[in-house]
């Protein structure tokens, strides 16, 4: 019904909106502040008055709600992939010749665009109206993180225009460099951490439980894609139709011919990076037209219209100061070099991995050398080699035995076994760093998931002896916790309900969070499935655990050694005895594929092999190499193999891909009811 009052709320929002739209997006607001303020609190109190007439997309509902226990999952419509890379001009031929050939096409018309360094995220509107926004989790499924998205100023509540039916739009959400280093100089001030990159920032400001958090921060958003039906034409008229409906597009794209279009692109938006206001990290190269995107399709878990071009890692030259030791979980010693502090592409850097002895020999670096210091995105700074020339005389070649014939920091013997790249320190949990070490990855999201425990914590907790090992975590007491450094009473009720809340797991991630030497997340999985229980686990000999998938005699030896020390098992005893449990075998699985076995054949196109199979696992179902009559599905790609007749001559119920997503996409909408 439409009342005075009603037209009065309709024309200021749409006038706050295209405010909005002109401040964000175009950056070119067209009234003062205090204009805007004024227009703001006037909608604000019109729709205090009338309750009745607020709706969900007024721009009066973008400043953050209470904060949520964890984030709802969403199942994505359509997965969400990735692009395949190129690093050379030769590769970006190859992208362009395998188009034209299986298009049979002498010239390919490209929509070319930044890569914007940030993450991506998936947003859906319904008849115009912002409902949903998603992350990309693992391309399946993603985070709800609708509430923290509506904060974003430059991400419309409602599209510009008539709209009708559902649309999905991708892009990425990133942060402006000039925010970022605001928001480090706001950290910094406050005595915070501070941000390592604006990707990492975006990141930590998208994922927050409370949106009120996400709202001071400034995050921004392009679009590089939508999803609807009858989306014809091309690459390029979506994006000016994304324009159209007011969502930011970046003004960087283009449109080219050829690969001598690809690589002019590719060449001035190089030389443009610097001034850009976001990062990139490349460019994206894909096949314009729509019709031919379709017909050139996709493979493994990628397009084949499209690449990323990326830029080469960032060098710099500096001088090596010294060369340290870092104690890892395993007792590893990782040499770590302590450079004079470097620009290395517009991040200082102080620091670089020399990863182990063999690569300190193979570069022949010395304390005192000028070297090469590379960086690449958001992996640690590596030394490439050293500049010969300027070696100061009487230089040494570098021994880290030799400088650390003890740990660091517990004084326990370094030893280098034969055939191992790395020198260990032998102190085993006696060494704080490993301690450390093991509790970080007993808490880590994969793990036992214990949200808050971070680096400074455990740090204060190993330090003052009040952790020793996981098991400790379950006896800490809220005044003790809340008297260290950093913590308060409410931080201490956090993390203590965090704990509590971590009793309740898995076998698999128990067994992933005992950080046994080569168990990593997937072997977790397989030992679960296979032994079930931990007394079964605990008993198993060489031939019990080779027995498993992908379990070989290193992996099944150290396993036999990790149960072999008696602390160990004691560790795992009052883990128990304080409460952590998970469901019997057979009951775990409330997921619907539990107890099935599939083979896999064949090459399919939306993901790869092992995305499938983690896919499989994360539902309760095993993947197994070779068909028999125990098997439940096979799978058949492109091309299968011997294993597609066998099951037919078994009777065995097959699968094509499109079968496969529908049984994966009905069983996890199941689960996530
Ligand atoms: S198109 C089918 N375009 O890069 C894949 N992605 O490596 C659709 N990204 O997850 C992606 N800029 O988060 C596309 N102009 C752009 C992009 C872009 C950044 C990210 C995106 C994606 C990742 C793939």
């Amino acid at each position: 019904m439409s009342s005075p009052v009603s037209e009065k709320i309709d024309s200021l929002r749409k006038e706050i909106n295209l405010h909005n739209y002109r401040y964000y997006v175009l950056d070119n607001p067209s009234i003062p502040d205090a204009e805007y303020d004024r227009l703001f609190r006037e909608l604000q109190a019109l729709e205090r008055e009338h309750p009745d007439l607020r709706t969900p997309d007024s721009p009066t509902l973008r400043i953050g709600s209470q904060p949520l226990p964890e984030f709802g999952e969403i199942v994505h419509k359509a997965p969400m992939l990735s692009l395949n890379n190129a690093f050379s001009e030769d590769e970006v031929f190859d992208f362009d010749r395998r188009i034209r050939e299986r298009l049979a096409l002498d010239e390919i018309e490209y929509a070319v665009e930044p890569k914007f360094d940030g993450l991506a995220i998936s947003l859906t509107y319904v008849d115009g109206v912002l409902k949903q926004a998603a992350t990309r989790g693992d391309g399946f499924r993603g985070e709800d993180v609708t509430l923290n998205v509506r904060t974003i100023g430059a991400i419309p509540l409602r599209l510009e225009g008539n709209h009708s039916g559902e649309v999905e739009i991708r892009g990425e959400v990133l942060m402006l460099k000039s925010d970022f280093e605001m928001l480090n100089r706001a950290q910094r001030d406050r005595g915070e951490k501070e941000f390592a990159n604006p990707r990492n920032a975006a990141a930590g400001s998208l994922r927050q439980l409370d949106s009120r958090i996400t709202a001071k921060r400034r995050l921004s958003f392009f679009a590089y894609g939508a999803l609807f039906q009858g989306m014809t034409g091309t690459q390029s008229g979506l994006m000016k139709r994304l324009q159209d409906w007011h969502v930011p597009v970046s003004k960087e794209r283009g449109v080219v011919k050829g690969v001598s279009g690809l690589l002019d692109y590719f060449n001035a938006m190089q030389q443009k990076r610097k001034g850009l206001p976001f990062e990139i990290d490349g460019v994206v190269y894909k096949v314009n037209s729509f019709e031919l995107q379709e017909a050139m399709g996709y493979v493994s878990r990628a397009p084949r219209f499209a690449v990323a071009h990326k830029f080469p890692p960032e060098e710099a030259l500096t001088e090596l100061l010294g060369i340290d030791a870092q104690v890892g979980r395993t007792g590893a010693l990782t040499p770590v070099a302590r450079l004079k502090p470097v620009s290395v592409g517009g991040v200082i850097v102080s620091n670089a991995t020399l990863h182990n002895q063999d690569e300190i020999d193979r570069k022949d670096v010395r304390i005192g050398d000028t070297v090469i210091v590379r960086r690449a995105g958001d992996v640690i700074p590596e030394i490439v080699g050293v500049v010969l020339d300027k070696r100061m005389e009487g230089s040494e070649p570098f021994d880290l035995q030799k400088k650390y014939p003890v740990c660091p920091i517990c004084g326990s013997h370094v030893v280098k076994l034969e055939g191992e790249v790395q020198a260990r320190c032998t102190g085993g949990l006696y060494c704080s760093a490993q301690r450390k070490e093991a509790i970080l990855h007993f808490a880590s999201r994969r793990a036992m998931d214990i949200d808050g425990l971070g680096e400074k914590l455990v740090d204060q907790l190993v330090e003052k002896g009040m952790v020793n090992t996981p098991a400790d975590l379950y006896l800490l007491e809220k005044d003790v916790l809340a008297g260290l450094d950093r913590m308060g009473e409410k931080s201490a009720e956090n993390l203590l309900d965090a704990i509590e809340s971590s009793k309740e797991t898995t076998f698999a991630r128990f067994i992933y969070a005992l950080g046994i030497r080569h168990v990593g997340e997937s072997t977790a999985k397989d030992l679960a499935g296979h032994f079930g229980s931990m007394e079964a686990l605990q008993h198993a000999g060489l031939e019990d655990l080779t027995a498993v998938q992908d379990v070989g005699p290193v992996v099944a030896q150290s396993i036999i050694d990790f149960f072999a020390e008696r602390h160990n098992i004691e560790v795992i005893d009052a883990l128990l005895s304080r409460g952590i449990s998970w469901p019997e075998s057979g009951q775990s699985e409330r997921t619907g594929l539990s107890g099935k076995t599939f083979v896999l054949t064949g090459t399919l196109s939306a993901f790869s092999r092992e995305e499938a199979r983690s896919k499989i696992e994360s539902l309760g179902g095993k993947v197994a190499g070779s068909v028999s009559a125990k098997t439940d599905f096979v799978v058949t790609g492109e091309n299968p193999g011997s294993k597609y007749e066998k099951a037919l001559a078994l009777g065995l119920k097959v699968l094509n891909e499109g079968e496969f997503i529908e049984l994966v996409s009905a069983v996890q909408s199941q689960e996530s009811k």
